[in-house]
């Protein structure tokens, strides 16, 4: 068998979800296979210090108030240098002591929203050369975004809610009233949202326009920019897919989930032994929708990947109104929560298979972008020597 390969399993990060990022990334961890993986956990705490040790790969370990504390973790560093694809890991103490460099072989980022699924992480795994799960850095910058998302697949002709407007702090704080102003023109309920970030922080929906300016006031601290789209109205249910691959794609299984207030409901009629019981009704697996509309919104769901040039995996969550059948993309999840293990499941892809195909599609990835050449003689530093570089800016 050929060796075990290093996989740096990164979480957690500069984002308000953090702590999601934890708990996805131990079920990641656990479902990496230990005879092919050596798994080296590095985790970014919330101040965006880098840290590594055995014991991170425990979520129960986290509850501690300083993870610096936690036996055997230390500040470690990932560089940009293509030279040294792994991540150096400085002495702690003594005069002599000397930087621990560890090579890793893929990085597999589980961190969602911000500095980890925004592509400004994929952007260090392309200048280190190290190949890296998921979605490159494009797709995760424009999945990031909720109004780019809409350019992008309209542009494409899929299907997205298009009465919407987002505008930056800056200008929210300088035209209140003009930004209100369109507000009304979408018409409520219309549902206000940060820009960029995900697992509902900052989302409400607005039945007026001084409730609307009270939560564009609430998203605009947590986010630059703030988008305020029309409401899905009557008989709506939301429903999810997850999709596998980089150029052959291929979707999940749906899910339904129940919408926050059937979920509710439920807690309340439940509450005696509440946790337990409601874990499973958290979602509904297949989605109820009929085998034609499943086969439509997997078709859209693998088109939605396409059209932002997708890599890995990706969760894509549509809004469907059950009294029209139409439906629309809400967002794209490049890491989604569980790694969206759970849809995989009924496909007979368990956890770990789906961490194999995920590895072995960012190995694939990898391969394919060294049959690009980055070195190309240009012989202009010759030519700029002898002629001084003036002359050669005329000519530019
Ligand atoms: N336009 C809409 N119409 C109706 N419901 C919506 C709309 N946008 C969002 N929602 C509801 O709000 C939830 C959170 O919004 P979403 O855009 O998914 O944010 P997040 O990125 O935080 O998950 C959705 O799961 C859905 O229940
Ligand atoms: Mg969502």
């Amino acid at each position: 068998m050929d060796r075990k390969l290093n996989v740096g399993v990164i979480f957690g990060s500069r984002s308000v979800e953090h702590d999601v990022s934890i708990v996805t990334a131990s079920q990641v961890m656990k479902a990496l296979n230990p005879a092919k993986y050596n798994v080296i956990p590095i985790y970014i705490a919330r101040n965006g210090l880098w840290y590594t040790g055995p014991n991170l790969t425990q979520l129960k370990n986290f509850t501690i108030d300083n993870i610096a504390d936690l036996a055997g973790t230390k500040e470690t560093h990932l560089s940009p240098n293509a030279n040294y694809p792994g991540i150096i890991t400085p002495p702690t103490a003594g005069l002599f002591g000397k930087n621990d460099f560890k090579a890793l072989d893929v990085a597999f980022p589980v961190i969602h929203g911000t500095h980890g699924e925004d592509g400004t992480l994929q952007g260090v795994f392309e200048m280190a050369n190290l190949p890296y799960v998921g979605a490159g850095v494009l797709a995760s910058a424009i999945a990031n975004d909720k109004a780019m998302t809409k350019t992008v697949l309209k542009a494409h002709g899929l299907p997205v809610l298009d009465k919407y407007i987002h505008f930056t702090r800056r200008e929210w704080l300088a035209n209140r009233h003009q930004i209100l102003e369109k507000v009304e023109e979408i018409g409520f309920p219309a549902f206000v949202k940060p820009l960029t970030l995900g697992s509902s922080i900052g989302i409400a929906r607005v039945e007026d326009r001084d409730k609307a300016a009270l939560h564009i006031d609430i998203a605009a601290n947590l986010d630059r920019q703030v988008l305020v789209e029309q409401a899905v109205v009557g008989n709506m249910v939301e429903i999810n897919c997850a999709v596998l691959g980089n150029e052959e794609v291929r979707a999940s299984t749906l899910e339904q989930p129940v919408t926050y207030e059937e979920y509710l409901t439920f807690g309340q009629k439940y509450m005696g032994n509440a946790s337990a019981g409601m874990k499973s009704q958290e979602r509904v697996i297949p989605a109820p929708i009929g085998d034609e509309l499943t086969q439509k919104i997997k078709e859209a769901g693998v088109a939605t990947f396409k059209a932002i040039r997708g890599r890995g995996t990706a969760r894509i969550d549509f809004l469907l109104s059950k009294d029209t059948q139409q439906f629309w993309v809400n967002e794209i999840n490049t890491l989604p929560g569980s790694l969206a293990f759970y849809l995989w499941e009924p496909e007979d892809l368990s956890p770990t298979a789906v961490c194999d195909e995920l590895i072995q599609l960012a190995m694939e990835e990898h391969s394919e972008k060294r049959h690009t050449t980055y070195d190309y003689k240009s012989g202009l530093i010759e030519l700029a020597a002898t002629r001084g570089a003036k002359g050669l800016k005329a000519k530019a």
